[in-house]
Formats: structure tokens, C-alpha cells, sequence
């Protein structure tokens, strides 16, 4: 039989000191530890700064092996402190896909769809929808999707939010142009939320829209953050600029992102994410300095000129 000495009084204080000592040294980096956090002004509720955009790449067969990489992608958010996804029911399977990856996962998730009915009895019967395809019986935020039939899709929603089956209502644009109606909308309405597209390189919602979501108590989702590819394709295969690095950028993704989190009426990007190494690259964003009214400048000098 393996008899264990009795640890010493000289090994115990050693390893205290140890211990001690370790409280000192810097802990690994993770994104979990300084997640930005903003809040939801109508509630106060406060969102981790980067969420999930689940068009396009959401989209597969509804099966265990075609969704693995997803739910990779998904739980490593989860652990690294993201909780915000979007989707819409207009994205093929995408709310199916995530009926079935989130479970188990659901209570930790902030789940925000969309609505594009035009008519009272179709948006009823495309809401039940969701609940259904995504597996649960409350969904956070459902969204008019495009400004489509906003009134009675605003009626609708704001019924379900009466029986506590969703908890935010807002909607939706992505294209520069529908910014006239977004701004009528945002006037004439009481919403929790506004999604809108917001990018280094597409930067009018800065101008009427951000500065009216924080004054009417407005919290923003933006969406195609990176332009899709067009960001990525405008910086090819340049390094990052030295000034980049004062403010922690490791990656073209960051700097783009970083961008948008540093206007204060932003509360949370939606990049669309479909691997894990996406969601350690984007949720990284979202953590340390962001870039001041002075670097933000030579951002957006930088990508006027590329
Ligand atoms: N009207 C609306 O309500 C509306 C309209 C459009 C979008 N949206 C929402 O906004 C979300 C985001 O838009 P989006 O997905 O179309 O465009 P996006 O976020 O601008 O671009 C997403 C793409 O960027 C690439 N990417 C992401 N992270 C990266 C990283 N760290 N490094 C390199 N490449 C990276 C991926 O490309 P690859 O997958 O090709 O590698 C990904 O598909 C949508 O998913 C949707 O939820 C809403």
C-alpha cells in the first residue's frame, strides 16, 4: 500500500505562498472576464456588446451532423459570455437550426427574432411559428423585420408583450435608404429596439438615426457590421495600422467592430458567426479600450483611402 507522508509545516507555508503569490500574476486572458456590457434603456437591462447574426450561415439541413459546427460556434459564445442571437423566420431553416442547438442552452440565451407578415391574423400565425420553430415559449425580442406593415405587426407584438410572451418589441432596416421611414417609425413609436446597418466603411446611420435611438431611449442591434465581405475585400491582404494596436486590435474583424462599439448609441453588433474561431475573434472586440473621437477619425481616413 502507497502510504502518503503527512505534508510538512515548511511545505504547507510553501505552498500558500504559492498561492498567494499566483493571486498576483495576471490571469489568462478570457473574454468572459470584461465582455462590455450596455444597456437596454428601456429596461436597464444590460447586453453583452456582440451578438450573433444568423442569416446565410444558420441555414443548413435541421440535423445533428449539419449543425454540430454551429452548436461548436454557439457553445463557445456561451462560455466566453455572449448571450444575444439574432434571427428571423425568413432565414430558411435558421430558426429551426436554432430550435435545435439551443437546447439546453436556451435560459442563457437572449433570443431575438423578426416579424414580416402584412396582415393582423398572418403576423399572429407567423409569431406562433417562431415559438415553435425555435423550441420555447418565450422569445425576448421579436422585431418587425424591414419596416414591412409596421403598425399591425407592432399591434401584434405588442400583444404577445402584454401576455409576457416576448419581452422587447422593435424593428428593423438595413439599407441606407429605408432610413426616412426608420426615422418617422422611431418618432412615432414606443420601441425597445431599432436594428440598423452600421459599418466602418457605411457610416450614415451616425448621422440621424444613433443620435435618435439615444434620445429617445432606443437600444440598437446593428447588423452587416463588416459589410458582409465588403469590408474584408476593401482591406485584402494589408496589415493592421500601428495605430491599431493602442486600442488592442489583433485582427481586421476587430478594428471593424471595435469601430462600431465605440459609438455609445450602439448596443450591440450582430456579426454573423457560423465557427468558433469567429466567435473568439469577434467577442474579443468587445472586451479592453475602444477606439477615441480622435482614432475613430484616422479609421475612417484609413478606409477612405483603401
Ligand atoms: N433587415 C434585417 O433585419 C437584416 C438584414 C441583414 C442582416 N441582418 C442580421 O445581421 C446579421 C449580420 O449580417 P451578415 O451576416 O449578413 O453580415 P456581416 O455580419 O457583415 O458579415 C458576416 C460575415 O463576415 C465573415 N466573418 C465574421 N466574423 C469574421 C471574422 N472574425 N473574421 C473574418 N471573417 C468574419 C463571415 O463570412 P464567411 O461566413 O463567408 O466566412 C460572415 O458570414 C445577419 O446574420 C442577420 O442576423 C438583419
Amino acid at each position: 500500500m502507497l502510504l502518503v507522508p503527512p505534508l510538512s509545516r515548511r511545505t504547507l507555508l510553501h505552498g500558500a505562498a504559492l498561492a498567494a503569490g499566483a493571486s498576483l500574476l495576471p490571469r489568462p486572458a478570457r473574454a468572459a472576464d470584461a465582455l462590455i456590457t450596455r444597456p437596454i434603456p428601456s429596461s436597464g437591462e444590460r447586453l453583452p456588446a456582440m451578438g450573433i447574426g444568423t442569416s446565410r450561415r444558420y441555414e443548413v439541413a435541421v440535423t445533428p451532423e449539419a449543425t454540430a459546427p454551429l452548436r461548436e460556434a454557439v457553445e463557445r459564445f456561451v462560455a466566453l459570455g455572449g448571450t444575444v442571437i439574432d434571427t428571423a423566420p425568413s432565414y430558411g431553416t435558421a430558426e429551426d437550426v436554432l430550435g435545435l442547438i439551443l437546447e439546453g442552452l436556451r435560459e442563457k440565451i437572449f433570443l431575438a427574432t423578426k416579424v414580416a407578415a402584412r396582415g393582423r391574423e398572418a403576423a399572429q400565425a407567423e409569431t406562433e411559428r417562431s415559438f415553435q420553430r425555435l423550441r420555447t415559449d418565450k422569445i425576448d425580442l421579436i422585431a418587425v423585420h424591414n419596416l414591412i406593415d409596421t403598425e399591425v405587426n407592432l399591434a401584434v407584438l405588442r400583444a404577445l408583450k402584454e401576455k409576457g410572451r416576448i419581452r422587447y418589441v422593435g424593428v428593423t432596416v438595413w439599407r441606407d435608404e429605408q432610413f426616412p421611414d426608420l426615422e418617422a417609425v422611431m418618432k412615432r413609436e414606443k420601441l425597445d429596439f431599432v436594428q440598423v446597418n452600421y459599418a466602418l466603411d457605411s457610416r450614415a446611420a451616425a448621422e440621424r438615426i444613433l443620435p435618435l435611438a439615444a434620445e429617445r431611449g432606443v437600444a440598437v442591434m446593428v447588423n452587416v457590421p463588416f459589410g458582409r465581405d465588403r469590408l474584408f475585400k476593401a482591406v485584402k491582404d494589408k496589415p493592421l495600422p500601428d495605430f491599431a494596436t493602442a486600442f488592442g486590435c489583433k485582427s481586421w474583424a476587430q478594428f471593424f467592430l471595435k469601430y462600431v462599439l465605440a459609438n455609445e448609441a450602439v448596443t450591440c453588433p450582430i456579426p454573423g458567426m457560423a465557427k468558433a474561431s469567429y466567435v473568439e475573434d469577434n467577442l474579443a472586440a468587445a472586451t479592453g479600450r475602444l477606439p477615441d473621437a480622435a482614432e475613430r477619425r484616422k479609421m475612417e481616413a484609413f478606409i477612405d483611402a483603401v
